[in-house]
């Protein structure tokens, strides 16, 4: 019996008769943990969170989360998707309070955590607004509190920051680091930003392109708040960069391979 609190146990995805997107993926997840899966576009990212939110299984190999094999989505994995997946049609209110009238939970209890989240995330004043008449980021800081309204002990994130103008995007990070800290939530955080890895996580597993293996797991102990513009930020952003680099290049053989087929 493992203590951690996500397990993938030498996980494979095949897409087709023959795409291996992941191959033999193993990782032990600590409770509380903010981890940042990096790499490549295309090297699997997304197919291994979706995998351990339990929308799409993986071909062989097995993932426990929170004690329970994963067999589906489940109430203790929140996800927040690049793509902020508001509902339109809803007020900003009522797209935080969603998944808790879902659970049938008593109006006043749902109206008291709704109210708690829109401060916590600095939407009060945004309560009646609607997705479309709102910027990006508070967009995904929506997206932040309808996700923290289930208290799910895992957060899953797929690029929730890529779509946001860089001081946005800082701010935001700062958001989660805030959250983080508070809630002591396992979080796994996708990005293919090395700088946004280093800023964020506590831990940085590094993907190789295709088939997606696990590259290079590292912990990062700089101090926080992290400095973008210290040495020894820096001189981890070199060497992550050049093990991404390494990735992107496979890539881009591939795809030259690839067209010298067609
Ligand atoms: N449903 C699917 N059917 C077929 N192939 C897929 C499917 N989903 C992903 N793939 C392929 O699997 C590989 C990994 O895709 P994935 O979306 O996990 O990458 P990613 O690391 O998240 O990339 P990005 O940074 O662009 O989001 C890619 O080659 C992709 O084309
Ligand atoms: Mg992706």
């Amino acid at each position: 019996m493992s203590a951690a609190h996500i397990e993938v146990r030498g996980v494979s995805k095949v897409f087709g008769s023959a795409l291996m997107a992941l191959q033999n993926i193993s990782l032990e997840i600590p409770r509380g943990q903010l981890v940042c899966l990096l790499g490549p576009s295309g090297c699997g990212k997304s197919t291994l969170l979706n995998a351990i939110a339990g929308f799409a299984p993986p071909s062989s190999g097995s993932i426990v989360a929170d004690g329970q094999p994963v067999a589906g989505p489940g109430p203790e994995r929140g996800m927040v998707f690049q793509e902020y997946a508001l509902f339109p049609w809803m007020t900003v209110a009522d797209n935080v309070a969603f998944g808790l009238e879902i659970k049938g939970l008593p109006t006043a209890q749902v109206r008291a955590t709704v109210e708690r989240l829109l401060h916590t995330l600095s939407l009060q004043d945004f309560r009646h607004r609607f997705p479309k008449d709102l910027s990006g980021g508070m967009r995904q800081r929506v997206a932040i509190a309808r996700v923290l309204a289930l208290d799910s002990p895992i957060l899953l994130m797929d690029e929730p920051f890529g779509a946001l103008d860089a001081l946005t995007r800082r701010n935001l990070q700062d958001e989660l680091l805030r959250l983080w800290g508070e809630l002591k939530k396992t979080i796994i955080f996708v990005t293919h930003s090395i700088e946004e890895a280093l800023y964020l996580a506590e831990r940085i597993v590094v993907m190789t392109y295709r088939p997606g293996t696990v590259k290079r797991d590292l912990m990062v102990e700089l101090a926080r708040p992290r400095d973008p513009a210290a040495p020894a930020f820096n001189a981890l952003k070199r060497e992550l960069g050049l093990l991404v680099m390494e990735e992107q290049q496979r890539h881009h053989n591939a795809e030259l391979r690839a067209a010298a087929v067609d």
